[in-house]
């Protein structure tokens, strides 16, 4: 097993209720990162705390009620976050929502909806942590896309759109913040088994399944492990890249 030890390390993971934000909130407990979730519900978050202090072995992790389309709760997070900890070293953007619907029945609302979160959500948290980093002059900052950012997919105009913004804005801020010590990439999960995909028809996933030579849909450790690698030391020359976890479904 790969240690990382990001002892010292302060990362804040948005999301971090969701399937691969728990997994990943959980391996960098794991790996002694003082962990901080935003996300958007204070109960389950309680218990996501009880939860992975418990299989961490009593590692350090910290929910915060924070609604990342929400500019003033982001800064007042970012401030509260450094005033406990001193600093803030790793920012996973992790949180993502979908509204599928084909092009002629997406309504204004939903299109909305999933740039506000997977687009504007990145951009204010972004823009808000990253001075704490250039002030210390490091940082690791880890975009969540999508294969179907970079493939397209039916009934995901605004999804697509907004992962595919993603890959853009890694890009932009690889060039932005890495002469100032902090490295910028994007993970772009395929299939992941969350709850993400549950409304996903069964025949779809079969097919997704049947493209992909690893013959399996993924899991969020898979996505988490990725998440790991980019925050560690071992990925302090990749700066700007797009890593597919996918298995191998888009080559
Ligand atoms: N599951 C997949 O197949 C898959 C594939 C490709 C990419 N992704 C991406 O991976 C990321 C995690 O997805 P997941 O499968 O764990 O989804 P999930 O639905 O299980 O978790 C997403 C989490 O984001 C949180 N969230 C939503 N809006 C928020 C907001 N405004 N502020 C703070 N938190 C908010 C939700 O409450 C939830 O806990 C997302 O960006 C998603 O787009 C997932």
């Amino acid at each position: 097993m790969i240690h990382y030890n990001l002892s010292q390390k302060v990362a804040i993971i948005t999301g971090g209720l969701g399937g691969i934000g728990q997994a990943a909130a959980l391996a960098f407990a794991n790996e002694y990162a003082k962990v901080i979730i935003w996300d958007l519900d204070a109960e389950k978050g309680k218990k996501a705390e009880y939860d992975i202090r418990i299989n961490s072995g009593g590692k350090s992790i910290k929910f915060m009620l924070v609604d990342i389309t929400n500019l003033e709760q982001v800064e007042a997070a970012t401030e509260a976050v450094n005033e406990l900890y001193g600093s803030i070293d790793i920012l996973i953007n992790n949180a993502g929502i979908t509204r599928d619907a084909s092009l002629q029945k997406m309504t204004t609302e939903q299109w909305q909806q999933v740039i506000d979160v997977n687009l504007t959500g990145v951009f204010n948290c972004t823009k808000f942590i990253s001075p704490y980093m250039i002030k210390q002059k490091f940082g690791r900052i880890i975009n969540t896309s999508s294969i179907v950012g970079l493939q397209g997919n039916y009934g995901q105009s605004n999804y697509v759109a907004t992962k595919a913004g993603v890959v853009g804005l890694t890009k932009v801020w690889a060039r932005e913040l890495g002469p100032k010590g902090i490295t910028v990439n994007a993970v772009a999960p395929g299939f992941i088994a969350t709850g993400m995909i549950a409304t996903v028809p069964q025949k779809f996933l079969d097919a997704a399944i049947a493209r992909t030579p690893l013959g399996r849909v993924g899991t969020p450790k898979d996505v988490a492990n990725a998440y790991l690698f980019l925050a560690s030391k071992h990925a302090a020359f990749i700066n700007g890249v797009t890593l597919r976890v996918d298995g191998g479904m888009v080559i």
